[in-house]
């Protein structure tokens, strides 16, 4: 199966993603990682690994649907069947969604509904939550709100988010890899 990461920051889902396919466990080819931080840590263990990157500038395009078209271009260049979304900062437009229908998704660290949007994990400490999780689902124009295809619960460690988001992490990097293994085997 030939996927493509988008992400814009540091990139441990997709590193954790990659080293399941190398050691056997995923069927996939990471073909594409595409981001909009040129200068995310995402790019340099992509180039550690090999994998060509797509790094654009949503400035230096006229619209949305401009720098998407661009994108759609190179994935279908690289045959790309799949869209994974691992902490990538922009929402979906009518571009990518209408060239990869029910093709796209995402993680996120929350039990969605709860929570969606930025700082997940800072929203529920705020909130005082004892259990949070994360969420892997489809992709559609909302923010963090398409169909759920997995989740998996992790309490909150009382008043400490770094400990929270180590555990989140962790549980991120397996769920994710799950899925997609699920995922890919179905479709
Ligand atoms: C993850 O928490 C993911 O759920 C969210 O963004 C974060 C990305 O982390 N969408 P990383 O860049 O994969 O380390």
């Amino acid at each position: 199966t030939k996927i493509a990461v988008f992400a814009s920051g540091s990139g441990s889902n997709f590193q954790a993603i990659q080293e399941a396919i190398h050691c056997g466990l995923l069927d996939a080819k990471i073909e594409l990682v595409v981001t909009d931080k040129p200068g995310a840590f995402v790019v340099s263990r992509a180039k550690n690994f090999g994998i060509p990157v797509y790094a654009f500038s949503a400035k230096s395009f006229e619209s949305k649907s401009a720098y998407e078209a661009e994108i759609v271009a190179k994935l279908r260049d690289l045959n790309v069947e799949w869209i994974v979304l691992a902490g990538y900062m922009r929402l979906i437009g009518h571009t990518l969604l209408s060239a990869y229908p029910n093709r796209i998704v995402n993680i996120h660290p929350s039990l969605l509904p709860s929570f969606p949007g930025k700082d997940a994990i800072g929203q529920a400490m705020e909130h005082g939550v004892k259990v949070t999780g994360v969420t892997v689902h489809f992709v559609d124009e909302g923010m963090d709100t398409g169909p759920i295809l997995a989740q998996a619960a992790v309490e909150v460690v009382d008043g400490n988010r770094e400990e929270t988001e180590t555990r989140i992490h962790a549980v991120e990097h397996e769920l994710y890899t799950k899925t997609l293994k699920q995922l890919f085997e179905t479709k």
